[in-house]
């Protein structure tokens, strides 16, 4: 039991940004927490823009029933240009201020903490950031909420690829998500044993990727898989396969873009337990008097990392595991 030093009595939540498996994980745990503590919880739909709007519901325990096991979220995500504006925040600013909430919780990604990082500093916000999205490119935490799932939601569809690939003995290009990230498909790459892996982190040479797909040829590849981050320089699936299909025709090219099906579904068992950690953890240090932070686990523990500083880095690949999937291939 923690001994809250702060005279916090009213907090809300929102979720912004892409939304990822878990979120409602999140929400549930920050509504609980905070019951049990006495502190009472708006609700805001639709992120950053419903702030602006006043788009704000009481949550009870009872409303956060039945919505552990749900992908997307209850509370609507956006991304909002307006609360770009400083005239965007200042609006924000008031409606949290005319209800008398004392902080704010952000579950989301990179975009959803520089906007509640700059809420805080103009207007002395309390507020504190959950991170959730699916890319995993959040310092300060080992994984993000939704991670865990979209890889495994990637894995499943590289899977069913493989088989087809396989049986017609082709080359697929699969596109999975991560615009500047190359989490997912560098993980995916391995947990499926694809041929290559083409990363947003690393440089792309086309001429390259001909010479080594060209020496699988000679070693009698008969299928292969590239999963290709949608953020490489190539500029996505269907541009490396126009570059590069004439070279191949003996694999018949295809290429599927796994797109938003990597968002959305139930969380997995981990996305849940560490949604509701972080949910938890997130009202608790609010109560102890934290601000402009976020929450995270690493190695297993709770970490606060300033928010000014989570979103000052970018998180690196683990670059062992980008040499593991160049051996495994
Ligand atoms: O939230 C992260 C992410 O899924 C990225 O991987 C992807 O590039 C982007 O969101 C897509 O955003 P939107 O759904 O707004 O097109």
């Amino acid at each position: 039991m923690i001994e809250p030093v702060s005279d916090i009595k009213t907090i809300a939540v929102l979720t912004s940004g892409g939304d990822s498996p878990g979120m409602n994980a999140a929400v549930r745990a920050v509504v609980r927490t905070a019951a049990a503590f006495g502190v009472e919880v708006y609700g805001i739909y639709h992120g950053y823009q419903g702030l602006i709007e006043g788009e704000f519901d009481i949550m009870t325990t009872h409303t956060v029933s039945n919505i552990i096991q749900r992908g997307g979220t209850v509370l609507k995500s956006a991304r909002s240009e307006e609360f770009r504006t400083k005239e965007g925040r200042a609006k924000g600013a008031k409606q949290l201020q005319d209800r008398n909430i004392d902080a704010l919780v952000c579950i989301g990604g990179d975009g959803t903490f520089t906007g509640a990082n700059i809420l805080s500093t103009e207007h002395g916000i309390n507020v504190v950031g959950i991170p959730a999205t699916i890319d995993n490119d959040i310092i300060g935490t080992d994984e993000t909420i939704g991670y865990d799932t979209a890889l495994n939601t990637a894995l499943d569809a590289i899977d069913k690829i493989r088989d087809t690939a396989d049986a017609h003995e082709r080359m697929f290009l699969v596109e999975v998500m991560g615009r500047d990230a190359g989490f997912i498909a560098l993980e995916t790459a391995i947990a499926t044993g694809a041929e290559m892996a083409l990363l947003p982190e690393e440089l792309t040479d086309v001429k390259e990727i001909k010479s080594q797909l060209k020496n699988m040829l000679k070693e009698q590849k008969r299928s292969s898989l590239i999963i290709v981050a949608e953020g490489d320089e190539t500029g996505g699936a269907l541009k490396l396969a126009e570059n590069i299909k004439d070279d191949f025709k003996q694999y018949d090219m295809r290429v599927c873009i796994l797109g938003h099906i990597q968002r959305g579904g139930a969380p997995s068992a981990h996305d849940r337990v560490l949604a509701s950690r972080l949910g938890a953890s997130a009202v608790k240090v609010l109560l102890e008097g934290h601000s402009e932070i976020m929450v995270g686990i690493v190695n297993n523990a709770l970490k606060i990392t300033p928010l000014r500083v989570a979103v000052s880095k970018k998180k690196q690949l683990d670059y062992a595991l980008v040499e593991l999937a160049k051996v495994l291939r």
